[in-house]
């Protein structure tokens, strides 16, 4: 174990996750003492639109993966239309290896809570949803007993700390399914419908939930609200890069010693981030690893210092996502990895386009038959051209990233794939595998 030198030490910016280590960090009595709802009583004072204008200037950026403009976002709401306004928070954090939005409502459920209201107040919504993963009992028990904290406080309902704005905020569990956690999936899920992606445009700023102007954020998203009202844009935009503004929570999973939350300026490396979790673990070497969870391409032992924000990613061919590094090292298989992938997103394809729903049901065959040891030269072949016809030919997100670690694994360690087709290694699976699989 490596244990973390200052500089790299001073690497982490506790700002979402200050408060997770306080004792009963969930309960309103200890986020009142730690500075909470004090940004709802500033922002409450100020006109919705500066509030805007304040997320502008602070360069936040989404949090769920695609790093779209947040202030940005909440402009698009169309004002004096008559019509009701939504905040959606997405709080399905279903992407392989994520685990950033969960711990953060189970620790400081009232961080999103205060950024639920103070982002409600901004875009004029009187209703705003909070949609968490079905399986995350826990974090929605804890959120559950956080809003009704917050009713009880006078937080929430009418006249909100006599202001004279009225919200109510509900928290909608999903049944646990990946797709809902594409946008305009969840919010027909929300409405009770089967949860399947919407045609674009229109677009949820203009028709989104019941057809009326909606802002879907991540829960990361919404709970850096609070802090940027307090500390303001330039304090925010201290931290990061000139693109990637503020801190984010890098959750490191795999073969290192601590593996967990760490919460940095954007633009840490990794090879900062494998210090800090107390390096890899005995006897594993960094082999592949992923910068943003599993729909994000693939990257290797020689990507170590590329600065992990929006840019620097997208520099080295992949994509920040959700900041889900997950690590393997020289005793993981990547063909077997992205094979394990590749059964997640045949499973969880909604079924809605064919690029996606046909493409992934071959792929996972063609990857069993690989590493059963009876794979050939054009399976490599099929691999590419299936993936050139669900990139971008695709309805949603979801087929594409199903994509990512196909081609980055084929790019980077195709003698993994020959050695499986040329009998080099010793098959992974058994032909029993195989079965029904022609
Ligand atoms: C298949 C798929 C799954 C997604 N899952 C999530 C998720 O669990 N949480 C999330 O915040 N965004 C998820 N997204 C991204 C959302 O569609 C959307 O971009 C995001 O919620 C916007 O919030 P942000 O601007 O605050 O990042 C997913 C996208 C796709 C295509
Ligand atoms: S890409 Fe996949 S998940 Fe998205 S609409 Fe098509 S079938 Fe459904």
């Amino acid at each position: 174990m490596t244990t973390p030198r200052p500089e790299t030490l001073a690497k982490l910016t506790p700002v979402l996750t200050k408060r997770w280590l306080s004792p009963d960090a969930w309960q309103i009595g200890t986020y009142e003492q730690l500075d909470g709802y004090a940004a709802l009583r500033k922002a409450l004072k100020a006109h919705p639109d500066d509030l805007i204008q304040l997320i502008k200037d602070s360069g936040l950026r989404g949090r769920g993966g695609a790093g779209f403009p947040t202030g940005l976002k909440w402009g698009f709401i169309p004002q004096g239309d008559g019509k009701p306004h939504y905040l959606v928070v997405n709080a399905d954090e279903g992407e392989p290896g994520t685990c950033k939005d969960l711990p953060l409502m189970t620790h400081d459920p009232h961080a999103l809570v205060e950024g639920v209201i103070i982002a409600s107040y901004a875009i004029r919504a009187a209703r705003a949803y909070i949609y968490i993963r079905g399986e995350a009992v826990h974090a929605a028990r804890r959120l559950r007993n956080a809003v009704q904290e917050a009713y009880d406080k006078g937080y929430l309902g009418r006249n909100i700390l006599r202001s004279g704005y009225d919200l109510e905020l509900v928290v909608h569990s999903g049944a646990g399914a990946y797709i809902c956690g594409e946008e305009t999936a969840l919010l027909d899920s929300l409405e009770g419908f089967r949860g399947q992606p919407r045609l674009r445009p229109p677009f949820p700023a203009t028709h989104g939930l019941y057809a009326s102007p909606t802002v879907v954020n991540n829960v990361g998203t919404i709970a850096s609200v609070p802090p940027i009202v307090l500390g303001g844009a330039d304090w925010w935009k201290s931290m990061g890069t000139e693109k990637s503004s503020g801190p984010m929570i890098y959750s490191l999973s795999g073969r290192v010693v601590n593996p967990g939350q760490y919460e940095c300026s954007m633009g840490v490396t990794l090879r900062e981030l494998l210090e800090l979790a107390g390096g890899m673990q005995p006897g594993h070497n960094l082999r592949f690893w992923t910068p943003g969870g599993s729909s994000t391409p693939l990257l290797a032992a020689e990507h170590l210092d590329v600065p992990l924000d929006f840019e620097g990613v997208a520099a080295a061919g992949s994509i920040l996502g959700t900041t889900a590094t997950q690590i393997f090292s020289d005793q993981d298989c990547p063909v077997y990895a992205t094979y394990r992938w590749l059964e997640f997103y045949h499973h969880e394809s909604c079924g809605k386009c064919t690029p996606c729903r046909e493409g992934n049901y071959w792929m996972v065959r063609v990857y069993r038959r690989i590493l059963a040891g009876q794979g050939t030269h054009e399976d490599l072949d099929t691999l590419l051209d299936t993936c050139d016809n669900i990139l971008g030919r695709s309805f949603c997100g979801l087929g594409d990233g199903a994509t990512s670690s196909v081609t980055s694994s084929l790019q980077y360690f195709k003698q993994d794939y020959l050695d499986y087709i040329e009998g080099r290694t010793a098959p992974k699976l058994s032909e029993k595998t195989l079965v029904g699989a022609h």
